[in-house]
């Protein structure tokens, strides 16, 4: 099959072959009809026609880009497959992008892009490869939801076409009325470069349906420990020791709660993973020690480009192994990443994958305890002279796979890996928690995603909510994004901001680039600090509700953060709509994300239904919309009436310290006088609640009566 790829394929893949082969000649012949008539013209006609299929072809078994060359072994490919949707007029999913939740028609701009790539400064509400690839499309209507789940791992776009595109609702409806309303259809395209066309669909009918039909084929969340569900402090980085001890100090003198605190590249010597910077981080154990006193935790990066030094064991071992990704000719494959020159250990290969979880032993990773977790970066691959910042595509993996073949996957392995690994240093006791920033379809086994390297900008705060929401779609609930934007530097009511919406998003993070001033929450004013503190006491005492979230987006595959339309499908005002989500079926977020917001839009859904602020429990009966009047101090958050949500109110310095803290249970009645609500509690962090170690009540108030069961 010849590849039909769009037009921004064509700069990144083809080179411009098929726009220069359609050039010149036609352009400046005015006389083209009489071309045969002039002697010797048909040989000139032969020649040029030679030359276009020439140009035509060149590309087709290599091609170059910029300085790069894919020499396509196997010659070019494609796979495509057009779905037609009647009757649906709405479709989400297909994560990563910086888009809304609601994808748009692509009839204008190019398809979506699902090639993960390390992206420098990317754009807002565009189609644009980001990070990471989930390959399911959701579609929902009044009556049904399904999803198409198209598995490649290969470079791969996804056009949408509508019939109803650009159409207002009244246009629709006068159309309707004047009896000439064709049904509403939605048309997705899907083109692979490579691979075979391997497509589930899922019928549905309902959300949950969908979701669960996606998880029996990748897998569902995995049970976060505890302590993850907390605050994250972050930056790039923490200088040494004494910073280290000075941050984690600062949250005490403050009162504020936090759990983990984070370490980038700079802590490794020489960016060289599992090592410290002698000189700043010369007693890692002790700084370790003094964390865990405090009952807290640590996360430092380990990024899958291992510098190429024979004096660093971690290299030294893969490549006698035989570890590395190769290069079409059979050398390993090296790039440009942080370290400098970096070569890429084969995560598709199983031995390879045993070796990289063996590293996180205790007596292998020098320095490491119980307390330390992990953040992988730049998985997807990040190599900076490489095509677009990644690896080539004729790289050749374990079993003589194309890179071109896996790209979307290697991500994930490294992910795995990585989590395979923190387990086993536990005598596959403890559950792990590792980050990713490069992700596919099931990544949601392996721990957490984030967003990447958004801005200290109001636009990335807002996208914040949509990226979310399409992760959790995806089967990737634990999602959160860089809280006051990771280039840049925030205002003070951006930063509070950031943290209030931060506060209701699965992983909680604040971070920042290398060149921004320090941002600790303590460093913009007492008001400013008061603020975080109490948002960040709201997270803390939602703690047990998060984790019962996290339960059965585990055991049941629900989305733990979840669009409006997911509770309430037959509201059609809701399917368009992320300022605005549920966190499980209970409480319904609006966070505030504009400047100098005097008011906010709420709308309250589900008719017959009451809503309470969970700040003044003043009720609210639904559907209603109405402004809501904003301070600084402002976040809107309304429990479903018919809800009970279980709460532990006592401030602390970490989750860890909560665990004797009693709960509350807030019982928010539906009008008929009715709440139910479950919590799930077992250990928080070890994977015992397999074997039946754990709590699950269901609570149910009836009759002015409230009983567990
Ligand atoms: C990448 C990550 C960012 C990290 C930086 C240095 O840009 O996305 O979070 O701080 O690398 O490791």
């Amino acid at each position: 099959m010849h590849p039909s790829f769009p037009s921004s394929l064509e700069e990144s893949l083809l080179t411009p072959r098929l726009c220069s082969a359609c050039s010149d000649s036609e352009k400046a012949d005015p006389a083209s009809e009489s071309h045969n008539d002039i002697p010797g013209e048909e040989e000139a006609v032969k020649e040029e026609e030679d030359k276009k299929e020439e140009e035509n072809d060149s590309g087709m078994w290599d091609e170059t880009f910029k300085t790069h060359t894919d020499s396509k072994p196997n010659g070019p490919s494609s796979v495509g497959l057009d779905f037609s949707l009647p009757g649906f007029e709405h479709v989400y999913g297909i994560p990563e992008h910086a888009d809304n939740l609601r994808l748009r028609t692509t009839e204008n701009t190019d398809p979506y892009r699902l090639y993960n790539l390390d992206v420098f400064q990317y754009e807002l509400y565009n189609t644009m490869a980001l990070y990471g690839a989930v390959p399911l499309l959701l579609a929902h209507n009044i009556q049904r939801t399904l999803g198409i789940f198209w598995l490649n791992a290969a470079e791969t776009w996804v056009d949408i076409s509508s019939n109803t595109a650009g159409k207002t609702l009244f246009g629709k409806m006068l159309q309707y009325m004047q009896g000439g309303g064709e049904t509403p259809q939605t048309d997705v395209r899907w083109m692979s470069e490579s691979g075979i066309i391997d497509v589930f669909l899922l019928l549905g009918p309902s959300p949950s349906d969908v979701f669960k039909q996606y998880a029996s084929l990748t897998g569902t969340q995995a049970l976060p420990p505890y302590f993850s569900l907390g605050y994250h402090q972050c930056r790039w980085n923490y200088n040494d020791e004494e910073d280290v001890r000075n941050v984690d100090a600062g949250f005490d003198e403050h009162d504020l709660p936090y759990d983990v605190i984070w370490l980038d590249i700079e802590h490794a010597d020489g960016k060289r993973y599992f090592t410290w910077d002698p000189n700043k981080f010369p007693t890692p154990k002790n700084m370790l020690t003094g964390i865990k006193e405090k009952r807290r935790k640590m996360v430092a990066i380990v990024d899958p480009h291992i510098k190429v030094d024979s004096s660093y064991r971690i290299h030294s071992e893969i490549r006698s192994r035989n570890f590395y990704i190769k290069t079409k000719d059979g050398n390993d494959y090296e790039g440009w990443c942080w370290p400098g020159s970096a070569a890429y250990p084969d995560f598709t290969n199983p031995d390879m994958r045993t070796w990289w979880s063996s590293m996180f032993s205790y007596d292998q990773y020098e320095g490491s305890m119980d307390n330390l977790f992990v953040w992988n970066d730049m998985n997807e691959p990040s190599v900076f002279n490489g095509p677009e910042v990644t690896m080539h595509k004729d790289a050749v993996h374990w079993g003589g796979w194309e890179h071109r073949d896996v790209h979307n996957l290697y991500g994930l392995y490294v992910h795995r890996a990585t989590a395979e690994g923190l387990i086993h240093r536990s005598g596959g006791k403890e559950r792990p928690f590792v980050l990713t920033r490069a992700f596919f379809a099931g990544s949601q086994r392996y721990g957490a995603v984030w967003t990447g390297d958004n801005a200290a900008e109001w636009d990335h705060l807002k996208i914040s909510i949509p990226m979310c929401l399409s992760l959790g779609l995806a089967g990737i609930s634990f999602c959160g994004a860089d809280v006051g934007g990771f280039f840049k530097n925030p205002e003070p009511e951006l930063l509070l901001r950031w943290y209030q919406a931060g506060a209701y998003q699965p992983f909680f993070r604040a971070h920042a680039h290398l060149d921004t001033p320090r941002r600790e929450p303590w460093l913009h004013g007492e008001t400013n600090t008061n603020l975080i503190r109490d948002v960040l006491r709201e997270r803390y005492a939602l703690l047990p509700y998060w984790y019962t979230l996290f339960y059965n987006a585990h055991r049941d595959a629900e989305p733990v953060m979840r669009p409006l339309w997911v509770e309430f499908p037959t509201d059609v005002s809701t399917f368009a709509m992320d300022d605005q989500y549920m966190l499980g079926s209970g409480l319904l977020i609006h966070p505030v994300t504009e400047a100098n917001a005097r008011e906010v839009q709420i709308y309250l859904p589900g008719a017959g239904e009451v809503w309470y602020d969970v700040h003044n429990y003043q009720s609210y009966k639904a559907p209603q919309k109405f402004y809501l009047p904003v301070t600084m101090s402002s976040v809107p958050v309304y429990q479903r009436g018919g809800s009970i949500i279980p709460r532990k109110d006592r401030p602390r310095r970490s989750s860890d310290c909560m665990q004797a803290d009693p709960f509350t249970l807030y019982v928010a009645l539906d009008l008929q006088g009715n709440a139910q609500g479950e919590l799930f509690l077992d250990d928080g962090h070890t994977f015992n609640y397999q074997q039946n170690e754990f709590v699950y009540r269901k609570f149910s108030y009836s009759q002015g009566q409230l009983t567990s069961r």
